[in-house]
């Protein structure tokens, strides 16, 4: 079944529209800091299957919920101090926390995919906290692009990838991390499940050293998949010079010469913002048969979300 995939403004009534088709169990295209969601009632298996249905997406990975306050997160999480100290320091913020999960959330078992965990975000994004707060319940929202694509960091690249397939897309504009969240497991010692738009040294001051991985790592979750954020073109990374006739990104002041830069000046928070829609315009840029590198971004803060993302776009496809 192809939808008229309606866009909605950013105004009261953009958003009691919104609101409303979450109630009727519809799909919207939330935007939020860090990249647009696709949100469901995530306490209607209904709408979150054609989540799944909708992005192509594997149907054993879990999904964020998110919520509007405290009091709602606490009603789908069990919340021990620490995680009572991170969410008060990064919330609302790009930061996802793995928590038990309580049996009263009324969470559809989708969301959890069967996991004693939920992942929980109260985002920051004013508009989605204006529809999280006009539907009043919590909200399953994976990043609103088809499984293995590029994520949105804008309402037009949600209606590329989506058109047709959803209700409604909220237009926020640009999103101003343009980086998932990053996601830290704290329903045992705290562990990074996802390096994002929080950078993990921030966390680590709070909570000491952060084991990467650990036992709430899916090896199978999207996002963790090698090939992800696929653009059509293969891509080449540590790249310091233009080989042949690929299209080259920089970074930094050294790169004179590139096609595109992701910061000529060097800063990650700009490179964050910037690259998710720089892979778009070098896929577009290199063409049917062409090829993309990207120039050295450095391990530190955003840039480990950053390499992160630029490992899987450049993994073997598979
Ligand atoms: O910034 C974001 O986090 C965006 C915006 C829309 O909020 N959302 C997002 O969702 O990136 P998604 O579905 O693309 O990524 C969700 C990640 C997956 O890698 C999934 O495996 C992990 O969260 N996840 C969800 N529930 C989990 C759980 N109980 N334990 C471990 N990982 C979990
Ligand atoms: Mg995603």
């Amino acid at each position: 079944m192809v939808l008229d995939t309606q866009f909605l403004a950013a105004t009261d009534e953009g958003i009691g529209q919104a609101a409303a088709i979450l109630r009727a169990g519809g799909l919207v295209a939330m935007p939020t800091e860090t990249v647009y969601g696709l949100a469901g009632d995530a306490r209607n298996g209904t709408a979150v299957a054609r989540i799944f249905e909708a992005k192509g997406r594997p149907r054993f990975n879990p999904l964020i919920v998110h919520v509007p306050d405290m009091a709602m997160a606490r009603d789908m999480a069990e919340f021990d101090e620490r995680a009572e100290a991170v969410a008060r320091a990064f919330w609302p913020g790009a930061l996802t926390l793995v928590l038990p999960v309580k049996a009263s959330a009324g969470l559809s078992p989708l969301v959890t995919a069967g996991l004693p965990t939920v992942a929980i975000r109260m985002p920051a994004h004013p508009l989605a906290k204006a529809l999280l707060r006009a539907f009043g319940g919590p909200v399953a929202a994976p990043s609103a692009n088809p499984s293995g694509k590029v994520s949105p960091t804008t309402a037009d690249h949600v209606r590329q990838g989506l058109g047709g397939k959803i209700e409604a897309i909220l237009d926020g504009g640009a999103c101003a991390v343009g980086l998932e969240s990053t996601i830290l497991g704290l329903d045992g010692s705290p562990a990074l499940l996802r390096p994002g738009g929080i950078p993990v040294e921030e966390l680590e001051a709070m909570l000491g050293a952060i084991a990467v991985g650990g036992p709430g790592a899916l090896p199978n979750a999207p996002g963790q998949l090698p090939s992800h954020y696929a653009p059509d073109a293969p891509v080449r990374l540590g790249a310091v010079a233009r080989e042949g006739a690929e299209i080259w990104v920089g970074f930094g002041p050294d790169c004179a010469g590139a096609d595109l830069t992701l910061s000529a000046k060097g800063d990650l928070v700009e490179a964050a913002a910037a690259l998710f829609q720089t892979l778009r315009d070098a896929d577009a840029l290199a063409g049917p048969e062409g090829r993309i590198s990207f120039a050295p971004v450095p391990e530190t803060g955003l840039g480990r979300a950053i390499n992160d993302r630029l490992r899987r776009a450049a993994a073997p496809r598979g």
